[in-house]
C-alpha cells in the first residue's frame, strides 16, 4: 500500500521554505560526544563547545552545523584553525578526515531572548527550551533528533545570583571559582538528541523526596521553585511518584538515573518539557493549593507531570528520527498520560473529558485549512505542528491499536518496541511494526490513519427482524477531502457496538467490536428479540463523526438505560445538540424531552456527580457551530441561551439541591471533585433560568468558597451577568490575588470568556491594564486565547473581535512568533462562517500576510489559511 499521498504544495517565499518528509536523509556526520562550557550571565553568556564528529557513511560532504542568531567567535578543527564559512543559518566546515574534534565559541544574550527558545531569562532564572530547534540558538550543532550524543556540561555563574546550577543527568563535581562565582559539572550517561538538552541557573528551593524503583534503586526527586512557592509543590510531587509507580506496573518501565529534577518557570511557551533528567515546566502545571488552583488545575498538573515523566521512555530512551515522526512520542505519551489519569480517578469521566477536548480542538483542525495527517508530509516551521492532530488524534491511534489488539498483545507490542529501539531515533512505522510483530495482527490498512487527514464520517442504521430475532447494522464510511488530499481510501474503524432492548433496557447479547474496513458493510446480530436501541462507538472507540438514523424516542431511551457511561453521556449530548441545532436554524425547538432526560440524569442514584456534571453540560457554542453548514454565532448563542434558561427554570429544585451541597476544599478525592463540578454546572443553569436568584446564589457561593473551584465557578456565572454582585466579586478577587500571577491569569481569562455584547470593549481595555503584558505567554493567552475561544463575543458582527486578535497576534509576533502563530487558526477558519463574518476574517488574514517582517511561524499559518 502506498503511504505517500499528495501533499499540499506549501506556499513558500525565498526565506520561508517547506521541508518534506520524503526528502529525509540520514545525517552526514554523527556527534558521539559533546562538551559544553557556559559562563552564565543574563546579558552575555559565553558558550564554548567541543564536538567529537564522525563521518557517517561514504561521502565527501562538509560538516554543516545549524546556528540561529549566532556569530562564531572561534572555530577550530582538531585544535587548529578550520576551513569554515557561514552559509545562511549554517556553519559549514570542510573536514579532510573521517573524525574530528570541533571547537566553537559564541556569545549569547539570554535576557534579550524574547522568543523563549534556547537559553533565556525568566523571573531572575536562566533556563532553556530546546525542542524543536532551540539548541541552535545556544551553540552550533546539527540540531536534528537523529543525532544522539553524550553530554558533559560545565556551568559557571555568579554564586549569589545563581546559587543553583542544574543540567541533565548527574552532578559529577562542583566548586567555587574566582570573583564570587561557582561552577558545576554535569554528565548525562544516556546519549540524547539536542532537543533534550537542558540547563537552569537561579535562586531556587527544592521540595525533596525519594522513590525506590521496582528493582530497588533509590532515586532522588526534586521539584525546584522559588522558596515562597514550596508549599504549592505537594500535589506535583505526589503525582510524580504515582506516575513512576504506574509506568512500572502498567508498562514495565523503570526510571534510569539516580536523580530526577523538575523546575517550574513563569515564562514558558508551552506546557512543559521532558528534558532528560531535568524536566522544565510552565509553573501553571506545578504550583497548586486549593486556595489558588481549581480541581481542573490539579488534574492538569497530575496529567502533565505524568506526561513529561512518561517521555523518559516514550521520547527520550526511544526518540524520533525526524520531526515528521513527532506523534511517535507525543501521541503515544498522551495516550499513556490519559490512561494514567483514568486509572487515578474515574475512567469514564476521563474518557469524556478527552473526547470533549478532541472534538473541541482536533475535529475543527481536521476540517479546516490547516488539516494535516498525524504524520505530516511537509512543514515550513515545525513548531506549527505541535497540534491537537499530532498529540490528541495521535493518542487515539494508539488507543485504537490497543482496542484492536487487546490489552495483552498491546503490552507485548510496547515491550518489543522499547526493547528493539532503546537508544534509537525511530519512526511511527517502527512503532506499528513492533505492534504487528508482537501480536501477529496485520496493520497494513491501519497505517492509513497516519497518512490520511480528515475525520472519517460513518453512517449507521439498524434493521430489525423480530420474527427471526436478528438485526442488521448497516454501516458506511467516507473520508472528507482535506487540503492536498482527495479521493481517500476506507480506513479501519473499530466500533464498539451493543444493541439494547428498547422495552427492557437490557443489552441484547454481548458488546461487539465491529471492525469496519470497507466503504460499507452490514453486520448481523443474533438474539435480538426486542426492537433494538443502537449503542455504537462506545467509549469513542474510533475518532469519527457518526450520523445515526434513529427512531423517535431512541436517544431519550438510551440516555436513560445505556449501561455504558460514555454512551449514555453521548445520548444526553446528542439530544441536547438536536434541540440546539433546531433552535439555531430558527425551528421551534421542543425542549421537553431534553429536560426529561436531564432530570433523569440529575436524580439518578446510579450515577456519580462527576458524570452528572459532564452529562448536564450543554455542548459549547463552538461545538454547535461545527455541526452547521455555515456558522451563525448569534443564532447559536440565542438558541443555547434559550435552552439553558428553559432547563434552569424547569429543574430549579433539582439543580438547587445539587448547587447547595458543600464539601471541604481540602478534599481532593474524585468524589469531592465531582460534587464541586456538578455544583458549578447547576449554578450556571440556575442562573440561566432565574438571573436574579442566580446572581445571589453565585455571590453567596463566591463569598463562602474555601477553594478556587467554587470561587471560579461562581465568577464564571457572574462574569456573564451585570450588576453589583459581579463588580464586587471581581474587585475582591483582584485585590486578593493581584500578586499571584497564575491566579491573576484567571481574572483576565474569566473576563475574556464572559458572554456580553461588549466583551470586545472589555478585552480591549484589559489589554491596556497595567498587569497585562505580551511578554508572558500565560498572561497573553489568558486574555487573547480565551477571548478568541468565546465564539459569540469574538465573532462580533462588527469584526472588532477579529481586529483585536489580529492586532495582538502581530504585536506578539515581533517578540515571540510561537505564541503568535498558535492563535492564527482562530481567524483561519473563515470559510466556516456566514459570508459577512467570513469576509471580515479573511481581510484580517490578508492584513497579517501583508505585514513586513512577519515570522515564518505566522506566515505559514496565515498563508495556508488563505490558500
Ligand atoms: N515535548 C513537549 C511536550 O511534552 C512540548 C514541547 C513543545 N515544543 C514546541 N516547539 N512546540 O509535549
Ligand atoms: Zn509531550
Amino acid at each position: 500500500m502506498s503511504d505517500v499521498l499528495e501533499h499540499p504544495e506549501a506556499p513558500t517565499t525565498p526565506e520561508h521554505v517547506a521541508i518534506y518528509r520524503k526528502d529525509y536523509l540520514p545525517p552526514d556526520w554523527l556527534v558521539p560526544e559533546i562538551a559544553l562550557d557556559f559562563d552564565l550571565d543574563p546579558d552575555r553568556t559565553h558558550v564554548r563547545s567541543r564536538l567529537t564528529v564522525k563521518r557517517n557513511g561514504e561521502h565527501d560532504r562538509p560538516l554543516r552545523l545549524a546556528g540561529n542568531g549566532l556569530t562564531p567567535l572561534v572555530v577550530r578543527a582538531n585544535g587548529a584553525d578550520a576551513d569554515w564559512r557561514v552559509g545562511g543559518d549554517a556553519l559549514v566546515i570542510e573536514l579532510p578526515g573521517n573524525e574530528a574534534t570541533i571547537e566553537t565559541e559564541v556569545d549569547i544574550a539570554p535576557a534579550a531572548n524574547s522568543k523563549l527558545m534556547g537559553l533565556y531569562a525568566s523571573g531572575g532564572l536562566l533556563c532553556t527550551q530546546c525542542e524543536s530547534e532551540g539548541f541552535r540558538r545556544i551553540t552550533f550543532h546539527a540540531d536534528r533528533p537523529d543525532v544522539l550524543s553524550r553530554y558533559r556540561v560545565r556551568m559557571s555563574a555568579d554564586k549569589a545570583r545563581f546559587p543553583i546550577l542544574l543540567a541533565n543527568g548527574n552532578l559529577v563535581a562542583s566548586g567555587d571559582g574566582e570573583n564570587g562565582t561557582h561552577w558545576a559539572d554535569w554528565e548525562d550517561p544516556f546519549p540524547k538528541p539536542s532537543y533534550l538538552f537542558a540547563m537552569v541557573a537561579g535562586d531556587l528551593s527544592a521540595n525533596r523526596d525519594r522513590f525506590t524503583t521496582m528493582s530497588g534503586r533509590e532515586v532522588e526527586l526534586n521539584i525546584w521553585v522559588r522558596e515562597k512557592d514550596l508549599p504549592k509543590t505537594g500535589h506535583a510531587m505526589e503525582s510524580l511518584k504515582a506516575a513512576m509507580r504506574w509506568d512500572e506496573e502498567v508498562y514495565g518501565r523503570e526510571y534510569d538515573l539516580d536523580l530526577f529534577n523538575i523546575v517550574a518557570v513563569d515564562d514558558f511557551n508551552f506546557g512543559a518539557m521532558e528534558n532528560k533528567g531535568l524536566n522544565i515546566f510552565n509553573s501553571r502545571y506545578i504550583l497548586a493549593d486549593e486556595d489558588t488552583a481549581t480541581d481542573i488545575d490539579f488534574d492538569n498538573i497530575a496529567g502533565v507531570v505524568a506526561h513529561e515523566y512518561f517521555h523518559n521512555w516514550s521520547g527520550d530512551r526511544v526518540t524520533c528520527r525526524d520531526w515528521f515522526q513527532l506523534s511517535l512520542k507525543e501521541g503515544f505519551t498522551v495516550f499513556r498520560d490519559q490512561s494514567f489519569s483514568g486509572d487515578m480517578g474515574s475512567k469514564a469521566v476521563k474518557r469524556i473529558e478527552d473526547v470533549r477536548l478532541l472534538r473541541a480542538a482536533q475535529f475543527p483542525e481536521d476540517a479546516g485549512p490547516l488539516a494535516h495527517s498525524v504524520r505530516p508530509e511537509s512543514y515550513i516551521e515545525i513548531t506549527n505542528f505541535y497540534t491537537a492532530t499530532v498529540y490528541n488524534k495521535g493518542a487515539e491511534l494508539i488507543r485504537m491499536m490497543q482496542t484492536i489488539l487487546g490489552p495483552e498483545a498491546f503490552r507485548k507490542g510496547s515491550d518489543l518496541y522499547f526493547e528493539r529501539h532503546d537508544g534509537e531515533a525511530v519512526t511511527c512505522e517502527d512503532f506499528v511494526r513492533a505492534m504487528e510483530d508482537a501480536s501477529g495482527v496485520d496493520l497494513s490498512q491501519f497505517r492509513l490513519w497516519y497518512s490520511q487527514a480528515g475525520t472519517p464520517r460513518v453512517k449507521a442504521h439498524v434493521e430489525h427482524d423480530a420474527s427471526n430475532a436478528t438485526a442488521i447494522l448497516h454501516l458506511a464510511q467516507s473520508i472528507p477531502d482535506t487540503p492536498g488530499q482527495t479521493g481517500k481510501s476506507p480506513m479501519v474503524l473499530p466500533l464498539k457496538t451493543a444493541l439494547i432492548g428498547a422495552d427492557s433496557g437490557v443489552p441484547q447479547g454481548e458488546e461487539q467490536l465491529v471492525l469496519l474496513t470497507e466503504g460499507s458493510a452490514s453486520v448481523r446480530f443474533e438474539g435480538v428479540v426486542e426492537p433494538p436501541l443502537l449503542s455504537i462507538n462506545r467509549e469513542f472507540s474510533a475518532p469519527v463523526l457518526l450520523d445515526v438514523e434513529r427512531r423517535a424516542g431512541e436517544l431519550e431511551r438510551l440516555a436513560e438505560v445505556d449501561p455504558d457511561p460514555f454512551a449514555r453521556y453521548e445520548a444526553c449530548q446528542e439530544l441536547m445538540m438536536r434541540a440546539l441545532l433546531a433552535g439555531a436554524r430558527g425551528e421551534s425547538a421542543d425542549s421537553t424531552s431534553v429536560i426529561a432526560a436531564m432530570r433523569g440524569t440529575l436524580i439518578s442514584n446510579a450515577l456519580d456527580p462527576a458524570f452528572k456534571g459532564e452529562a448536564l453540560s450543554l455542548p459549547t457554542e463552538g461545538l454547535i457551530g461545527d455541526r452547521m453548514e455555515l456558522v451563525d454565532p448569534d443564532a447559536i448563542h440565542s438558541s443555547r441561551e434559550t435552552l439553558r434558561s428553559a432547563i434552569g427554570a424547569a429543574l430549579a429544585d433539582e439543580l438547587g439541591r445539587a448547587q447547595s451541597v458543600s464539601i471541604s476544599g481540602a478534599d481532593l478525592s474524585p468524589q469531592a471533585k465531582g460534587i464541586r463540578r456538578l455544583k458549578s454546572v447547576a449554578l450556571s443553569l440556575l442562573a440561566a433560568g432565574n438571573p436574579e436568584r442566580g446572581a445571589a446564589l453565585a455571590k453567596a457561593q463566591f463569598d463562602a468558597a474555601d477553594n478556587m473551584t467554587d470561587r471560579q465557578g461562581a465568577m464564571m456565572v457572574l462574569a456573564s451577568m451585570d450588576g453589583p454582585e459581579r463588580e464586587a466579586a471581581f474587585a475582591a478577587f483582584f485585590e486578593r490575588y493581584r500578586d499571584d500571577s497564575l491566579v491573576l491569569d484567571k481574572w483576565f481569562a474569566l473576563q475574556a470568556a464572559a458572554q456580553h455584547e461588549d466583551t470586545v470593549d472589555v478585552v480591549e481595555a484589559l489589554a491596556k491594564h497595567p498587569d497585562f503584558t505580551v511578554r508572558n505567554p500565560n498572561r497573553w493567552r489568558a486574555l487573547v486565547s480565551n477571548f478568541a475561544a468565546n465564539q459569540w463575543a469574538f465573532h462580533h458582527a462588527s469584526g472588532r473581535g477579529y481586529r483585536f486578535v489580529t492586532d495582538m497576534i502581530l504585536e506578539v509576533d515581533r517578540i515571540n512568533p510561537q505564541v503568535a502563530a498558535r492563535q492564527v487558526p482562530s481567524i483561519g477558519r473563515w470559510r466556516r462562517f456566514e459570508p459577512t463574518r467570513a469576509k471580515l476574517m479573511r481581510a484580517e488574514l490578508e492584513r497579517i500576510v501583508a505585514t513586513p517582517g512577519l515570522s515564518k511561524d505566522v506566515f505559514e499559518q496565515a498563508s495556508k489559511s488563505l490558500a
